[in-house]
């Protein structure tokens, strides 16, 4: 869905998802290649250069904007790779835990309908957020509890730590406002993009596990504390 909306034909699906990957390993791991990086933003950006990009709806809407003078060209290329890198490898996390939860509870009869699948969506997203964490620059200083942050202090919110927080509220209402994809100015663009692509795909994995054609041979999980999900499933199928 994320490359149909850059325009993005089929064939070149391995490239697309291979760079972003490359891309993703930054937050993965310190030990991460900052010249494999530097040359997975250039085959993105030659993506988006070649014609069929620039025919995908998202791609129409940013030069749009530089028609008009809002963004320049070069703003247009930074923001289609951040939207790329940002919406590839959090929603394919977001698939993977949600078919590991749904490997886990596959006897359950309660998760037998796409408000179900709903819900297994929406619990990983509050329990285990694929984003665990994000970075900020204290813009003044600020107290906060009994921490002082001062102006050009580094900052990491753990939004995955905040989100068990909240699930522990005693408000109904408060409990369904995790914070997954962020919140404020910077909350995340691609939400919703996000949660009808994990339901889409889990509609099809829940009805393999559930007819018992999916079966998972072994699981292994990203490492990194900012990152949760699934690096890597080995299943058998049928
Ligand atoms: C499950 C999937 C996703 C998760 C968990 C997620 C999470 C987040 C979070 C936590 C932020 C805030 C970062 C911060 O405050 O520093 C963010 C920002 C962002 N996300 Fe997502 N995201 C997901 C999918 C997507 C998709 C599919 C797209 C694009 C179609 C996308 C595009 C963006 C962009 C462009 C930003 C930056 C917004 C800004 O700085 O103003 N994300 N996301």
């Amino acid at each position: 869905m994320l490359m149909e909306l850059f325009g993005l034909s089929r064939s070149n699906a391995p490239l697309f998802i291979e760079s972003c990957d490359v891309i993703a390993s930054a937050w993965l791991s310190d030990q991460f290649s900052r010249s494999k990086v530097d040359n997975a933003i250039e085959v993105l950006t030659d993506l988006f250069n070649c014609g069929s990009l620039r025919d995908g709806m998202l791609s129409k809407i940013l030069m749009a904007h530089a028609k008009h003078g809002v963004l320049s060209f070069g703003e247009v290329l930074a923001n289609s790779v951040l939207i790329m890198a940002a919406g590839q490898d959090t929603t394919a996390n977001l698939i993977g835990s949600a078919t590991a939860s749904l490997l886990r509870h596959r006897d359950r009869n309660a998760l037998e309908s796409q408000c179900e699948i709903y819900s297994v969506v929406e619990n990983v997203l509050e329990m285990n957020s694929p984003i665990q964490a994000v970075g900020r620059i204290a813009a003044c200083d600020i107290s906060l509890g009994s921490a002082l942050i001062r102006e050009g202090d580094a900052v990491l919110l753990f939004l995955g730590a905040a989100n068990t927080e909240i699930s522990r509220s005693q408000d109904a209402y408060q409990r369904r406002r995790h914070i997954a994809f962020g919140a404020g100015r910077h909350r995340c663009l691609g939400a919703g993009v996000a949660r009808a692509i994990a339901n889409a795909a889990l509609k099809v994995i829940a009805s393999e596990v559930w007819s018992g054609n999916l079966q998972c041979l072994s699981m292994f999980w990203h490492e990194s504390p900012a990152i949760r999900g699934l690096a890597r499933m080995h299943v058998s199928l049928g």
